[in-house]
């Protein structure tokens, strides 16, 4: 449709989506950015019905159909667009009547920043492990060492004047407060394949509310919201509790002293699917969300957070959310955050646990 060899290369060189409609709403063209997006080359694609393959969870016909026929522009942002081939991606849309085409629309679909990291999380993810082999080893080679000099503190600290016992017991502190850190790197190399089983995710919701509610989550009101006939997921319970716990304890830690609210949230989502850089898909159909009223993420670790040494608090080590990713990743789940101030949305994306009838018969086999 696009004939005039400029005005194809603008369009192809576009590095925003962009993706054209007949007036019947059935895709004429779309660049090769969203070639990209789309996974599907223009060939396959052309003729579709745009719904079809632009799932949006925003009612927009209405909206769209009023752009189209007063011939006015239409912007919509904040909306989550799915392709039906991978989690869908959190953008903002401008659609546009294409000049000279009465009828024809033109939709550019830019993903938002954090989303778009989001993806870039899991290529990133071999640097950010070698980051951690390493700090394994250092961790390992430092708690020898420092096992001694805090020996060493506490003997000398047996003869010493109160004022000088400040300094050894800074010592002693200070050694505490790095071997819990090396602890918490250590973990990350003990951490094995998750064993997978059936699991409801409720009971794990359950097991980590009660134990936040008896310690660091104690000034938190945490509520249930729970999607009752929500399928038994496939997941490690004692890692998925690590998860879990580790995201009540960050909107604890972020909450204000006198408080703050929680929301514990499972719905199902049919089409919630996954595709892999490698072609393999993958439906993780079940959500969790742990949902929190708290200041939101820091403004300039927001893209990062994943990443292990990022953190926004004073004595944090930035491997929470490490942690969780990484147990995540190895249930071939999702995970992506959502966070203005007022109201941070931690959402997990989980492979539902195959149909229990014809496990029995594995089983009896
Ligand atoms: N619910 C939340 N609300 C606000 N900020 C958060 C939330 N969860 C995580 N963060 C931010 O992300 C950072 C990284 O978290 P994490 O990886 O668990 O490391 P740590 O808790 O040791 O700092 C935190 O320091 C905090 O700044
Ligand atoms: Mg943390």
């Amino acid at each position: 449709m696009i004939q005039d060899a400029e005005e194809k290369m603008i369009w192809s060189s576009l590095p925003i989506p962009g993706v054209i409609v007949d007036p019947g709403d059935k895709i004429t063209e779309i660049n090769s950015a969203a070639e990209g997006f789309l996974n599907a080359s223009s060939k396959t694609i052309i003729g579709e019905p745009v719904w079809d393959r632009i799932m949006i969870d925003a009612p927009l016909e209405e909206a769209f159909e009023r752009a189209r026929s007063s011939n006015s522009p239409l912007f919509v942002n904040d909306v989550d667009v799915g392709t039906g081939s991978r989690a869908p991606l959190h953008c903002n849309l401008q659609i546009a009547p294409l000049q000279g085409r009465p009828g024809y629309m033109i939709f550019l679909i830019s993903p938002r920043e954090l989303a778009g990291r989001m993806t870039q999380s899991h290529s990133v993810k071999s640097a950010a492990k070698s980051a951690i082999g390493m700090a394994e080893m250092l961790a390992h080679e430092i708690k020898n060492p420092l096992a001694g000099i805090t020996g060493a503190a506490q003997l000398l600290s047996m003869n010493l004047s109160a004022e000088d016992m400040e300094l050894t017991d800074l010592i002693v502190a200070e050694s505490r407060r790095i071997v819990k850190l090396l602890e918490q790197v250590e973990q990350f190399g003990n951490l094995s394949e998750p064993h997978r089983v059936p699991v409801n995710v409720h009971d794990v919701l359950d097991r980590a509310r009660r134990s936040a509610l008896l310690g660091f989550g104690a000034h938190m009101k945490i509520v249930e919201d729970y999607d009752p006939s929500l399928p038994l997921a496939m997941g490690d319970p004692d890692q998925l509790l690590q998860v879990v716990l580790n995201l009540i304890k960050n909107a604890s830690e972020a909450a204000d002293k006198k408080g703050g609210n929680i929301r514990l949230h499972t719905f199902y989502e049919h089409s919630f699917r996954l595709r892999r850089a490698d072609g393999t898909g993958q439906s993780l159909p079940l959500q969790i969300e742990i949902i929190d009223d708290g200041p939101g993420l820091p403004e300039d670790i927001k893209g990062d957070i994943f990443d292990p040494f990022v953190s926004g608090r004073e004595n944090g080590t930035g491997l929470g959310l490490a942690l969780v990713s990484k147990i995540i990743s190895d249930h071939d789940g999702w995970i992506s955050v959502e966070s203005v101030p007022g109201r941070t949305v931690f959402k997990i994306s989980l492979p539902m646990a195959p149909d229990p009838t014809r496990r029995n018969k594995k089983e009896s086999s």
